[in-house]
C-alpha cells in the first residue's frame, strides 16, 4: 500500500505521531484563519498531548480501514502545509469516505489543495478501493467549491444544517465522486 503520494509541487502522506509538532504549529499559526471553518476546538485541543493523542488515533483508525489521514508537504522543502483526510470509511455495499481539507494560510492559492485532493482521490479509487467519496461544503467557502470542481467532483446537492462549525449549524452543498467517473477520467495520473 502506498503511504505516501505525490505531483510534483507537493507530496500526501501518512499522518504518524511523530508529527504532533508539525501539526501542533501548523494548527496554532492559522487558528485565525481555520476558525471560521470547523468544530469549535477546546484550547487543550491546541497542546502537543492532544495533538500527539489525534495521531496515535488516527494510526489506530488507519490501521483498522477507518480513516487516512495524510499531512499535505512541499515537495521541495518537505514543509508541511496542510492536512487532506478521508474519514468516517464505512465498507460493506458502501465503500465511502468523507473527504475534508486545509491548507496553511500563507500557502494558499498555489494549487496544493487541488493537488492533496487529487492525489487522496488516487488513494482512495487506486490504493484502497474505495467506490465513493463524498464532500459537503458551506456555500460562502467559494475557494474549497472551486477546487472539489477543479478534481472532478460532482454537484449533489444541498444538505440543510449540515454540521456544527464554529458553533453553529450549517448548510454544505454536497458534492461526491465514484470511481467510475475516476477511472473515466484516467485519475490525476494521466
Ligand atoms: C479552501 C482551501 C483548502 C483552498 O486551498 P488552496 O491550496 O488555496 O486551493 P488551490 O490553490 O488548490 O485552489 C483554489 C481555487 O479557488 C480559487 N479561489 C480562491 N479564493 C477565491 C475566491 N474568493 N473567489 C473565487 N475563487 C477563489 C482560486 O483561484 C483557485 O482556483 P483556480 O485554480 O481556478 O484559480 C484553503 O483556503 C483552506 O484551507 N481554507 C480553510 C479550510 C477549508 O475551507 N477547508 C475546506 C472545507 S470544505
Amino acid at each position: 500500500l502506498l503511504t505516501r503520494l505525490g505531483s510534483e509541487r507537493w507530496y500526501i502522506r501518512a499522518l504518524a505521531p511523530s508529527d504532533a509538532e508539525a501539526v501542533l504549529a501548523l494548527r496554532v499559526d492559522n487558528k485565525d484563519f481555520l476558525e471560521p471553518y470547523e468544530p469549535v476546538r477546546p484550547d487543550s485541543f491546541f497542546t502537543l498531548e492532544a495533538q500527539r493523542s489525534q495521531l496515535e488515533m488516527g494510526e489506530k483508525q488507519w490501521d483498522a480501514d477507518l480513516a487516512y489521514a495524510f499531512g499535505i508537504f512541499d515537495a521541495g522543502s518537505d514543509e508541511m502545509v496542510g492536512r487532506v483526510a478521508l474519514s468516517n470509511v464505512v465498507w460493506a455495499a458502501w465503500r465511502n469516505a468523507t473527504l475534508g481539507y486545509f491548507i496553511a494560510q500563507r500557502f494558499n492559492g498555489k494549487g496544493a489543495a487541488t493537488d492533496a485532493v487529487r492525489l487522496a482521490c488516487d488513494f482512495a479509487f487506486g490504493q484502497v478501493h474505495l467506490h465513493r467519496v463524498q464532500a459537503g461544503v458551506m456555500p460562502r467557502n467559494v475557494a474549497s467549491i472551486r477546487v472539489l470542481e477543479k478534481v472532478g467532483f460532482r454537484h449533489e446537492g444541498f444538505s440543510p444544517r449540515y454540521l456544527n462549525i464554529n458553533g453553529k449549524w450549517e448548510d454544505h452543498e454536497m458534492f461526491a465522486l465514484t470511481a467510475e467517473e475516476w477511472d473515466e477520467d484516467g485519475g490525476s495520473l494521466s
